[in-house]
């Protein structure tokens, strides 16, 4: 695991004192969905063949774990996370002989990678915490956009913002009572769980996504989105004539 001396960000600080219990927390709240959204986002990263993976921003490896159990031989699997106490609680999943997963310690806006090293990106709910309302929006962007190879893919599963009033309604309920008030109760880390939820109410809808890929420089850029549009998956790529342009 690369060492990174950088301060200690505030969202940095943030996730670094939730691992004991985040993965308990995504369990309950969504009834296990989460995992099964992972899996999906797992499987579109793997369906092209790709020769190198990356699950950026990690956390406690369950995007990566899905990866691995979906992982044809001589693929190859990294994850990245800015956190070392989310990445040291995901490297205990990592127990099964075979399920190697390279985790780095590093930061979306320096990514320890040469240019064009992944044919394939996933990041599973930590999208919302690189572009919501973060300066450093434009430069994240770009680095992932540096780290794909040409006609890689970027597979994005996150919190979307729903077309229906009424689901809206209700999911902001949620988020604010279930999640904000009760995983921060469980947690012991209110601010925490009060900053996903007002990130996730706040988040983009399906289309607005779209579009900021696409102005990022992504292409091919589309989504399907799940349970009356909370949640949402992306696809977008890098031009240029890789081994996934004409999937
Ligand atoms: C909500 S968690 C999601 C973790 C995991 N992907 C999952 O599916 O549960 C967000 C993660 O993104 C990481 N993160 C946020 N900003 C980052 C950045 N700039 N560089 C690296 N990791 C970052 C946090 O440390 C945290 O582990």
């Amino acid at each position: 695991m690369a060492a990174d001396s950088r301060a200690a960000r505030p969202l940095q600080k943030m996730f670094s004192e939730v691992p004991a219990t985040y993965d308990l927390i995504n369990r309950l709240f969504t009834l296990r969905l989460d995992q099964a959204w992972r899996k999906i986002a797992a499987k579109e990263c793997m369906r092209e063949n790709p020769r190198l993976v990356l699950d950026l921003c990690t956390g406690t490896g369950d995007l990566a774990l899905s990866m691995a159990g979906q992982a044809r031989p001589g693929m190859h699997i990294a994850a990245v996370d800015f956190s070392l106490p989310m990445l040291l609680e995901g490297r205990l999943k990592f127990v099964a002989p075979g399920q190697r997963v390279g985790f780095v310690l590093g930061d979306v806006g320096k990514l320890p990678f040469r240019e064009g090293s992944f044919d394939a990106i996933g990041i599973a709910f930590a999208f919302r915490n690189l572009v919501y309302k973060n300066r450093e929006r434009d430069k994240y962007l770009s680095e992932i956009l540096r780290v794909l190879s040409p006609g890689g893919k970027l597979v994005i599963v996150e919190t979307s913002r729903p077309r229906s009033p009424l689901v809206r309604l209700l999911f902001h309920w949620y988020m604010r009572t279930a999640v904000s008030f009760l995983a921060g109760l469980i947690s012991g880390r209110g601010a925490a769980y009060k900053y996903l939820a007002h990130s996730a109410i706040n988040f983009y809808s399906s289309g607005d996504l779209s579009d900021l890929l696409e102005s990022a420089g992504f292409r091919r850029v589309q989504y399907r989105t799940f349970l009356f549009g909370v949640c949402a998956l992306h696809l977008a790529y890098r031009e240029g004539p890789g081994n996934m342009e004409n999937s």
